[in-house]
């Protein structure tokens, strides 16, 4: 396409070429003009970017914000509570005080409860702060056992005195035996501490 500006210097170097570099200007505008640059706005595909992309990438499921911290408290920023542990374990209770379970009695307040353990023929004394399971194996007693926490029954006794196990025994978060069982005198004897006097058949099971 011929240059409008060199056609202006051609026509001024060369008079008699003036008419005919008027019109050849002339020309070049009005092509231009009526054939325009070609270039048309392109669709804006931004809306259908964004939807392709949300229906495409998967739903994370990251904690909001406020639930990161044991409570739901702000501020805390997901920290752990004091002691570092972690799970079900550590969960405390609203206000933030651990509870306080059957075992935590102040030294001078302990009392000893008489417990016979038929199977293995010997009555010991057993501290109100201490598992059945754990003083009978300080007695040199070969006790079953599995968790230790109450989760299974693997501990399982059967208090034999009469009654329900927990006119004995409290348990510490025993999870396994229901209220029938605990009216047949069973026991989790690695969460049950004594708060009476009784007599144990251990290694029985519902
Ligand atoms: S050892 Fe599992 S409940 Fe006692």
């Amino acid at each position: 396409m011929l240059n409008p500006l060199a056609i202006v210097l051609v026509a001024i170097v060369n008079p008699p070429a003036i008419v005919l570099a008027a019109v050849a200007t002339l020309l070049v505008v009005l092509v231009t003009s009526v054939r325009g640059t070609g270039w048309e706005p392109t669709t804006d595909v931004s809306d259908e970017v964004l939807e392709h992309r949300a229906s495409s990438v998967p739903e994370t499921e990251f904690p909001e914000p406020g639930n990161r911290a044991v409570g739901g408290g702000g501020g805390g920023g997901g920290a752990i509570p004091a002691g570092g542990a972690e799970g079900e374990g550590a969960e405390l209770e609203e206000g933030g005080t651990a509870s306080a379970g059957p075992g935590d009695i102040p030294e001078d307040e302990v009392e000893y409860f008489e417990v016979e353990f038929e199977k293995q023929g010997e009555t010991i004394e057993v501290a109100n702060n201490e598992p059945l399971l754990d003083s009978g194996e300080n007695e040199g007693f070969d006790l079953p056992y599995a968790c230790r926490q109450g989760q299974c029954v693997s501990c399982a006794g059967q208090i034999t005195s009469g009654g329900n196990s927990e006119d004995y025994v409290v348990h510490d978060n025993q999870q396994m035996l229901d209220d029938g069982e605990l009216d047949e005198g069973y026991t989790l004897t690695c969460v049950a501490y004594p708060r009476s006097d009784f007599t144990i058949e251990t290694g029985e099971t519902p």
